[in-house]
């Protein structure tokens, strides 16, 4: 019978990619399978400390240089910062050579592929929304706002206002300095929106990469507050990762956790959070990973 690899063993051949200076094109399946056998090995504490040791000592993962290093050092003390996000959408790879190939892997993984297709699918549904006259539109935990700026180009766009809100100053000031020319139409404001009141209604409420974050309880607490901020005739849209993701072990071995729930679970939350089944629908976007729960308004 063969022998099953130990976590050592596995660690020991993710370290020579890394000596190696990442791996090539043609390796990027067998590696991303290499954290899929890390991840399946790692069930003890003393396994969690053996991969924050190998972190430690790898630079490309020990350097926010590089995109999976961004993930392990989280220079903004949490997981999914706007700066990694806006690095995803523009497709940042390092400028050491050494680390490049890296980034290569990092862009080339599902997850990421998904983040890029939510900005397109967010593209649409304010697009959509634009159509109304003087519509607007609440961007929940806005992040990088790349999105935003993206949809600020299209001329239907011209008209909507869409106000962003973000936990994160910092990510506020990055927001409204690439919004600065749209400063009449884009409004912004730090406040942590498990707490906050919105007074206005928007035609569209919106909130990508939040809601995989939540537990169940506040995912549904949240989702009926955010319900009362919608206009007649308006929608919630409200994004979560999947659990078909394979590359969901590469962002763990980061330490990039998130609550992946599937379309059936979505609704169901839905339902617990009040609203009647014909309200609510759950679209998903072209890379398949990310859902959306749509609730329209009353
Ligand atoms: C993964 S990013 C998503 C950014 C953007 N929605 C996108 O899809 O490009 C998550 C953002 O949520 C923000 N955030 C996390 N918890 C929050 C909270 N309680 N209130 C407001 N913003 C929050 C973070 O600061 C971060 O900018």
């Amino acid at each position: 019978m063969k022998n099953q690899p130990t976590l050592d063993a596995l660690l020991s051949k993710l370290g020579e990619i890394e000596h190696a200076r990442g791996p090539l094109p043609a390796q990027f399946a067998e590696t991303e399978e290499l954290f899929i056998e890390i991840a399946a090995l790692r069930v003890s504490a003393e396994d969690d400390a053996a991969i924050a040791l190998f972190r430690r000592r790898h630079s490309s993962f020990s350097s926010t240089d590089t995109m999976h290093g961004h993930v392990c050092c989280r220079p903004r003390g949490y997981p999914g910062d706007f700066e990694i996000i806006d690095r995803i959408y523009r497709r940042h790879v390092t400028a050491k050579p050494e680390h490049a190939r890296w980034d290569e892997f990092f862009h080339w993984g599902e997850a990421v592929r998904a983040v890029r297709g939510r900005k397109a699918y967010c593209i649409e549904r304010f697009s959509d929304a634009a159509s109304r006259p003087f519509a607007s539109i609440l961007n929940i935990a806005s992040g990088p706002c790349r999105d935003v700026f993206e949809f600020k180009q299209l001329r239907e766009a011209s008209s909507c206002h869409v106000h962003c809100v973000d936990l994160d100053e910092n990510a506020v000031a990055y927001g409204r300095q690439l919004l600065a020319e749209h400063s009449s139409s884009v409004s912004f404001g730090v406040q942590n929106v498990l707490r906050a009141q919105f007074d206005q209604k928007y035609d569209l409420v919106w909130s990508a990469g939040l809601f995989d974050y939540l537990p169940d309880s506040m995912f549904v607490r949240l989702l009926r507050r955010l319900e009362s901020s919608v206009a007649p005739k308006g929608e919630l849209i409200v994004g979560n990762f999947g659990p078909a993701l394979r590359s969901r072990a590469y962002m763990e071995f980061g330490e990039w956790r998130l609550t992946y729930r599937d379309e059936a679970r979505l609704h169901d939350l839905a339902v617990a959070a009040g609203f009647a089944a014909a309200r609510i629908s759950v679209d998903t976007e072209e890379t398949g990973v990310n859902h959306f729960l749509r609730v329209n308004a009353r």
